[in-house]
């Protein structure tokens, strides 16, 4: 007993300094300043150390890869990856190894954006996908450039990657806002400059950026913000005669809010954020409400499924219509969703079973929300389950839901984590099959 008495009291307090670091890490947190950074660990292996001028050194071929900025409307300039398709890469072997350029020489590099980019804008075949990365680091960080690589080896696929605003070498400095805008940016960038339809672009997030992904499909489908979740300042994303459907909308390793993800989100997998105030719900709850940037990925993918089906399904009704009543807005829905035949709305979710940060089981409550959207009057339980196809493949599943206008999957895969996922071959797969019918 006496032996034993000096162990118990160094036990308590160390318990005692281990809560007490706690509080004072959740204090900090509450600093907005600390919290974005925390949130968004833009400083974090933001790379200073890795040249990634030089893609090579990643594994793409010379000049597949092309450095290039885009500038937004409240005037950061953001640097991004224009990765070249590898078969336009082969066509085109020749003339791209001799083009002078090289991507590190300013006054240079202009003639290589040029004539690089024009492989995507020039060719009416091509296909694009916008990749949005997860927080920390850069373009070029971890298995995100393996699965630039594994992509762009699809038929006449290139990718565009993006550094939001205080990542890699991009100015300023992350908000919510500020990232939709930098999403909402790269996309009118490739519709507006490049002039690739909506059509043949499929929008791409992993991690926090399938919540970039969500609200900047959002906001293409909603430009007159008449859903009200648009933060304040993001600037429209363009109209355009072509229509604003991309081929689809791929979210890989989703969560349905920041708070939500923060009561059950563990950092590394091991250090809970407020998941040990879960017996204490007036004090989590509190600690969620000082989250500034929110990202309500549920309800704005609710939003998005319930505005597109709702539209369908005022085109279905046109098609028997006979009065006049209402004929300039079903013309007005007819314009905005004029080629009836595909679905309006490819949504993808995919989850990897081992994802230790975020688990598989916010893509299951995103396929259950939104597949209740697509009804006025919601659906039961038994109606979601028996609408609901679910498909063996391998150790993993797909489940998917069908609706008017809308196609809704969830793939959940036996293995991938949290970021390796991107590199799989499942997801170059959904990627090819996200095209399909071009
Ligand atoms: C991109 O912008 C940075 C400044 O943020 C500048 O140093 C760089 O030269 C620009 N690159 C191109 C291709 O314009
Ligand atoms: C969208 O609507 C919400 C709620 O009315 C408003 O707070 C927000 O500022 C609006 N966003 C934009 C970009 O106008
Ligand atoms: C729909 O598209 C067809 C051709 O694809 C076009 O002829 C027709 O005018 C379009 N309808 C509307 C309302 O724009
Ligand atoms: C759909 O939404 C309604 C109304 O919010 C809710 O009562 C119902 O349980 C939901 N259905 C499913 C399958 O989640």
């Amino acid at each position: 007993m006496v032996a034993l008495s000096p162990i118990i009291k160094k036990a308590y307090w160390t318990l005692a300094g281990v809560g007490a670091v706690y509080i004072i890490f959740l204090s900090a947190l509450s600093n907005t300043w600390i919290q974005r950074h925390a949130l968004y660990a833009h400083k974090l292996f933001s790379g200073w150390w890795v040249n990634y001028a030089r893609p090579e050194a990643f594994g793409f071929a010379s000049k597949q890869v092309t450095p290039f900025n885009v500038s937004t409307p409240d005037g950061e300039i953001l640097s991004a990856w224009h990765v070249l398709s590898l078969d336009t890469y082969g066509q085109n072997e020749q003339e791209i190894l001799e083009s002078k350029s090289s991507p590190i020489d300013e006054d240079e590099e202009f003639s290589s954006i040029a004539s690089n980019l024009r492989f995507l804008s020039d060719d009416p075949r091509a296909r694009l996908v916008i990749d949005l990365h997860g927080n920390a680091g850069h373009v070029a960080q971890g298995w995100r450039t393996a699965s630039y690589l594994s992509l762009t080896a699809l038929p006449k696929t290139h990718v565009l990657a993006l550094d939001y605003r205080g990542y890699g070498h991009s100015t300023g400095s992350p908000t919510e806002a500020g990232l939709i805008t930098d999403g909402i940016a790269l996309v009118n960038y490739a519709i507006d400059t490049l002039h690739v339809p909506a059509s043949r672009i499929i929008l791409l997030g992993q991690s926090l950026g399938t919540a970039v992904v969500s609200a900047v499909a959002l906001s293409f489908a909603d430009p007159d913000n008449s859903t009200g979740l648009i933060p304040t300042g993001v600037e429209k994303g363009v109209m355009n005669l072509e229509g604003t459907d991309f081929a689809s909308v791929i979210l890989i390793a989703p969560f349905t809010s920041m708070p939500d993800l923060m009561g059950s989100y563990r950092i590394a997998g091991i250090i809970p954020i407020l998941s040990s105030l879960r017996p204490y719900p007036r004090i989590q709850s509190f600690f969620r409400r000082m989250i500034v940037d929110t990202w309500e990925t549920e309800s704005r993918l609710k939003a998005l499924v319930s505005l597109v089906s709702h539209k369908h399904k005022g085109i279905a009704y046109h098609a028997s219509f006979d009065g006049e009543e209402d004929y300039e807005a079903m013309v007005q829905l007819d314009i905005a969703h004029n080629k009836s035949s595909r679905p309006k709305l490819n949504l993808k979710l995919i989850h990897a079973r081992n994802d230790y940060n975020i688990s598989p089981r916010n893509s299951g409550q995103l396929l259950r929300i939104t597949a209740n959207a697509t009804s006025f009057e919601g659906l039961s339980n038994f109606q979601f389950e028996s609408r609901k196809e679910v498909i063996k493949k391998g150790d993993g599943t797909l489940e998917r839901f069908v609706a008017d206008g809308v196609r809704i999957e969830f793939e959940l895969l036996p293995y991938g984590g949290h970021n390796r996922i991107v590199s799989f071959a499942d997801v170059a797969i959904c990627v090819n099959k996200g095209f399909q019918g071009l």
